[in-house]
């Protein structure tokens, strides 16, 4: 029998969000339901609300979530009913060609859900990445349950099944950043300052923030910006230049997804630097660049899917991190809203007013 549950949905392009009853059915072989605690609002929603990933509609948002298993479908040994969890969209299939190279990071085949949640009337509901849980119950595979201590609130926990994992592996991982090295990160939303605090974990000693408003310049600071620019003022790529002794920075990460931003990290990082690309374009945008500097600079230019991470391997990790007190997973919880509150945090983020509004759900 299905779960009648309410839920937050994009029903066609650019439209306000509307909270809708959505059935979920009991979970298939392979399949869980969990319980939604809490769950970020990330700018990637707002992407498929306004039909920048794909036309889909209608989309269930909300991904960035933390809860606990309801139930699961049969042969499901990963996680048990009752299991404090945090959602991921890469669950991996261990069978793909990135998969059998021993890159699951890559990974071409991920799993979802192989039953569709649906509106009332029946309409087929697209799931958010897969995930769909700005609602009070979803459904996914097993394999999206990522377990953590239980120690860590959800509001916070949850941010690590997107922006926050994104961020850190994008400066972790996917720029692998060494102790010492500068870093340059544009764009401070969620993803910029997680990326920021991914680059001083690692041991960054010049980590620059890039971003048009100044206060999220002064909230980057508090994830461990070392400098702050803000671009509508000042040419970044000179900025960046002269704090790094005219050389550039070793790794420059755009977090906000724009061929003019990516030109400027491209041109602001140092001779054989890293560039990474985490933030989302949207379909349209495209990058021209002299082929002869792209060949010159050398080093690399790459794109950062989820911070390139494993959930398995990277959530526990954070967390750990987290309740030792080394990172700072509260600081990106700007509110804490209610389901109805989504449009009006789209609005909010849009206006750079918040890092993360999270929908909390009152049990
Ligand atoms: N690669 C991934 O796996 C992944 C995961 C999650 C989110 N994202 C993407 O990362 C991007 C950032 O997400 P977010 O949630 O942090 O969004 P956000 O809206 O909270 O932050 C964007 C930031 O960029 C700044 N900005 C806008 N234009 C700028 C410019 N021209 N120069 C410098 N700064 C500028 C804004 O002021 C804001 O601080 C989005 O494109 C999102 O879709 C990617
Ligand atoms: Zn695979
Ligand atoms: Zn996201």
């Amino acid at each position: 029998m299905a779960y009648e549950v309410k839920g937050v949905v994009a029903r066609s392009k650019g439209a306000p969000v509307t909270i809708e009853t959505i059935l979920v059915p009991d979970p298939g072989p392979g399949e869980a339901v969990v319980d939604i605690a809490a769950c970020g609002v990330c700018h990637t929603d707002l992407h498929y609300r306004e039909g920048g990933i794909n036309d889909d509609y209608p989309f269930l948002l909300g991904h960035e979530a933390a809860g606990t298993v309801a139930a699961v479908g049969e042969g499901v040994t990963n996680v048990a009913v009752g299991d404090y969890v945090v959602l991921n969209w890469r669950a991996v299939c261990g069978q793909c060609r990135a998969c059998l190279k021993g890159e699951p990071k890559y990974c071409f085949a991920t799993h979802n859900a192989a039953q569709k949640m649906t509106l009332a009337d029946g309409t087929e509901l697209s799931p958010a990445l897969g995930i769909g849980a700005f609602a009070e119950k979803t459904l996914v595979h097993s394999g999206q349950c990522t377990k953590v201590d239980p120690a860590a609130p959800p509001a916070s926990a949850g941010l690590l099944g997107c922006g926050v994992m994104a961020g850190v592996g994008a400066a972790i991982n996917t720029g692998a950043v060494q102790r010492g090295e500068s870093v340059a990160v544009f764009g401070c939303g969620g993803v910029g300052d997680a990326a920021i605090a991914g680059a001083k974990l690692a041991g960054a000693t010049t980590i620059i923030a890039v971003d048009i408003s100044d206060t999220k310049l002064e909230w980057a600071r508090n994830f461990g910006a070392t400098h702050t620019v803000n671009s509508k003022e000042t040419d970044p790529v000179e900025a960046i230049k002269a704090l790094t002794d005219g050389n550039g920075c070793d790794v420059a990460i755009d977090a906000v997804g724009h061929p003019a931003v990516f030109e400027q990290a491209f041109y602001a990082r140092d001779l054989a630097g890293r560039v990474v690309m985490v933030g989302v374009p949207t379909p349209g945008m495209e990058i021209t660049l002299p082929a002869t500097e792209v060949f010159g600079r050398g080093g690399s230019i790459k794109s950062s899917w989820y911070g390139d991470c494993l959930p398995s391997r990277d959530f526990p990790m954070l967390v750990d991190l987290y309740l030792q007190g080394r990172f700072d997973l509260d600081a990106f919880v700007s509110e804490t809203i209610g389901l109805g509150d989504v449009e009006e945090a789209f609005e909010k983020m849009h206006k750079g007013e918040v890092l993360r509004s999270v929908v909390v759900f009152d049990k």
